[in-house]
């Protein structure tokens, strides 16, 4: 894009008032993916002026989203979470893909969602490494393995923990977040705590330790493989022996999931979607 048309797109978007208006979050979070991209070209070959313009469009639009945010705070605080995750979904948009998106902006501004830092503990072999699963990912989960206030979800490597966190603001649900690292789980906590998510908590533990009893639906986003991934499914097998669960998966782990013999799923099993399994004899999945 030329120096020219750059400026006319910044004096276009600097006029149009409706960027501000809390629905548009998702065109304010293209605006201020479009500021960082052309920042170059706006800080040094642009006519003078131009970088401060851009600058206070981005002010204007990141305090639009900052006020969001606080109200969709208070909504969750105040139990309307399902409300807004109707809305959520409804907005959600394309599905397939591992990459983020606006909503996983929204998300972690509405969240609190902090950076984890460093690892404050070693991850051991085949153990992975922390990555959140896109928003947009997690709801199509709790849509389609139909979580409900009933249901306990453990999310057995949670890292920041905005899955089980989305679970029972969108859903009612109790959620567990299983953690290895001390300083993600403590985070998840804090951020549950603002929220008043009382229905959620956070256990600094090794997923093959875990007390599998209380969960109804398991949700694991490739956070370990080989030999531990062998042994907590195991654990869910015998879980699944007992009475009926869910296993939902995302990422490579699925494949591995997949040739379970005593889980099975209608649904797709592709790494970019979340496969959602049941035990064979519970139903169609
Ligand atoms: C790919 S991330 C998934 C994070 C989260 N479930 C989500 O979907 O956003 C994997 C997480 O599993 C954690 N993890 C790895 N091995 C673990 C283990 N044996 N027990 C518990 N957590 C583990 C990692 O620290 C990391 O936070």
């Amino acid at each position: 894009m030329t120096a020219d048309r750059i400026l006319d797109r910044l004096d276009q978007l600097a006029r149009d008032a409706t960027l501000e208006a809390a629905e548009r979050w998702h065109a304010r979070a293209e605006a201020l993916d479009w500021i960082d991209r052309v920042w170059p070209v706006l800080a040094h070959d642009a006519e003078a002026g131009a970088a401060a313009r851009a600058q206070a469009l981005r002010q204007r639009l990141e305090l639009a989203d900052a006020m969001l945010h606080r109200r969709l705070r208070a909504a969750v605080r105040a139990n309307h979470g399902p409300a807004v995750f109707r809305r959520w979904q409804q907005e959600a948009g394309l599905i397939d893909g591992e990459g983020y998106d606006a909503l996983d902006e929204l998300l972690a501004g509405v969240l609190r969602l902090a950076d984890p830092g460093p690892d404050s503990r070693p991850l051991e072999p085949e153990m992975v490494f922390y990555q959140p699963t896109p928003a947009r990912h997690a709801l199509d989960m709790l849509v389609r393995s139909g979580v409900g206030p009933r249901d306990v979800l453990v999310d057995l490597g949670s890292g920041l923990g905005h899955v089980p966190m989305l679970a029972s603001l969108c859903t009612g649900a109790r959620a567990i977040g299983v953690e290895w690292q001390p300083s993600h789980a403590d985070a998840a906590r804090r951020a549950a705590r603002r929220l008043k998510l009382e229905r959620v908590e956070f256990l600094v533990q090794d997923a093959r330790d875990a007390d599998l009893s209380r969960g109804t639906v398991f949700f694991l986003y490739t956070p370990f493989l080989g030999t531990v991934l062998r042994d907590v499914l195991d654990a869910l097998r015998r879980e699944g022996m007992r009475r009926p669960i869910r296993v939902c998966t995302f990422g490579p782990c699925t494949r591995i999931v997949g040739d379970e013999a005593w889980l099975h799923t209608d649904g797709p099993t592709t790494a970019d979607r979340v496969a959602v399994f049941r035990c064979v004899g519970q139903g169609s999945g």
